[in-house]
């Protein structure tokens, strides 16, 4: 007998979005979901130490208001302009929910964070997704492909690809895009420069940003959103009523503070996307040119999703998509430089 449908249609259609593999339990590689090798700074764990446990039965703040004052100081814009979210995954809910009604047009590139089309489903919007070029650039003939578009999101750097928009294009199509531009900074740290300034520049444009990646901080579920204060208004009425919690405010605050740590860790993580890319090429691989902390590279001998396996097989994990334009790829995350070598040592067996 099949069973009762009780979800809304909509919901039950559709398959939602499947995370990355977190595997446990035995030696595992994990190269698999963007996340940062290194411990947090140390400022963290002192953070969590001194945490006053006690005070757990208390709400947080609601809007995170000692977290955006210190990311106020950090990145130079009013606390007032700043949004917390459980992760940068919570803002791109609160984006949708926000600017996209029913039916409402929101566009996205292809490919690009498998999440974005997922959100459009459950909000019931309507997809314009456009293909981005041979080169993975964004299409000279965006504007009028996404004319109608409450909403563009554009990952800078993109993911899974790595590469990122040139600052000139993005800022004309800001100029230009009727609707709302979200630019998905959740990779900037990485990048040789970012899109921040466009929130002071354009009354239509959103920047997020995660503690998942550069802040070696996944775990926690933080990220913030920058933008000018009506459009911050507006998501603030969209927000779960406590969407960070006390930890991740007291830590996030603590992360912010200690930026030597994320600079040194971030120069690391480059190197080694560095050095990883030349020993790929060396063994044939085709290497996009990454400013993210991940690679997405073409195999010179097997197919993608075979030598996925076989590096499973060995608790090495990488990431396999199965779709179209990049199924003959692997994206690799950067690592530190002995999981890198232990991972170039298994694919000089394997890939041959
Ligand atoms: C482009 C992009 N945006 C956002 C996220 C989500 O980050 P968070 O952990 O802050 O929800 C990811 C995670 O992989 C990502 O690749």
């Amino acid at each position: 007998m099949s069973k009762k449908i009780y979800a809304r249609e909509r919901i039950h259609a559709i398959g939602g979005y499947t995370p990355g593999e977190q595997l446990t339990g035995r030696r595992i590689v994990k190269l698999n979901t963007n996340e940062n090798p290194y411990p947090p700074s140390p400022a963290v764990g002192q953070a969590l130490h001194g945490l006053d446990w006690e005070n757990l039965r208390r709400y947080p703040d609601p809007t995170g208001k000692s977290l955006r004052d210190k990311a106020a100081e950090v990145f130079g814009i009013p606390a007032s302009r700043i949004l917390c979210g459980n992760g940068s995954d919570d803002l791109l809910t609160i984006a949708l929910r926000t600017f996209v009604g029913e039916g409402e047009a929101y566009a996205y590139p292809e490919p690009s964070y498998s999440l974005y089309p997922v959100l459009a489903d459950l909000q019931g919007a309507s997809k314009r997704p456009f293909q981005l070029t041979d080169d993975f650039e964004l299409p000279d003939d965006l504007l009028s492909q996404a004319a109608d578009a409450k909403l563009l999101m554009l990952a800078r750097p993109n993911a899974p690809t790595g590469n990122a928009t040139p600052r000139k294009q993005l800022r004309e199509l800001c100029r230009q895009f009727p609707g709302v531009v979200w630019i998905d900074e959740a990779y900037a740290d990485f990048a040789d420069d970012n899109c921040l300034d466009f929130v002071d520049e354009f009354p239509n444009v959103v920047v997020s940003r995660t503690f998942s990646k550069s802040y070696a901080l996944a775990g926690l579920r933080l990220g913030l959103a920058f933008a000018q204060e009506n459009l911050i208004e507006e998501m603030l009425k969209l927000k779960d009523s406590y969407n960070t919690d006390r930890i991740a405010q007291t830590l996030g605050t603590a992360a912010l503070g200690d930026q030597q740590w994320l600079r040194e860790t971030c120069a690391k993580v480059r190197a080694t996307r560095a050095w990883t890319a030349n020993e790929l090429t060396s063994l044939g691989w085709q290497v996009l040119p990454s400013q993210a902390n991940f690679l997405l590279a073409k195999p010179a001998h097997r197919p993608a999703d075979e030598l996925f396996a076989k590096l499973r097989e060995r608790g090495l994990l990488v990431r396999y998509f199965a779709l179209p334009r990049i199924d003959q790829f692997l994206r690799i995350t950067i690592g530190t430089d002995a999981e890198m070598r232990e991972l170039l040592d298994a694919l000089a067996e394997l890939d041959r």
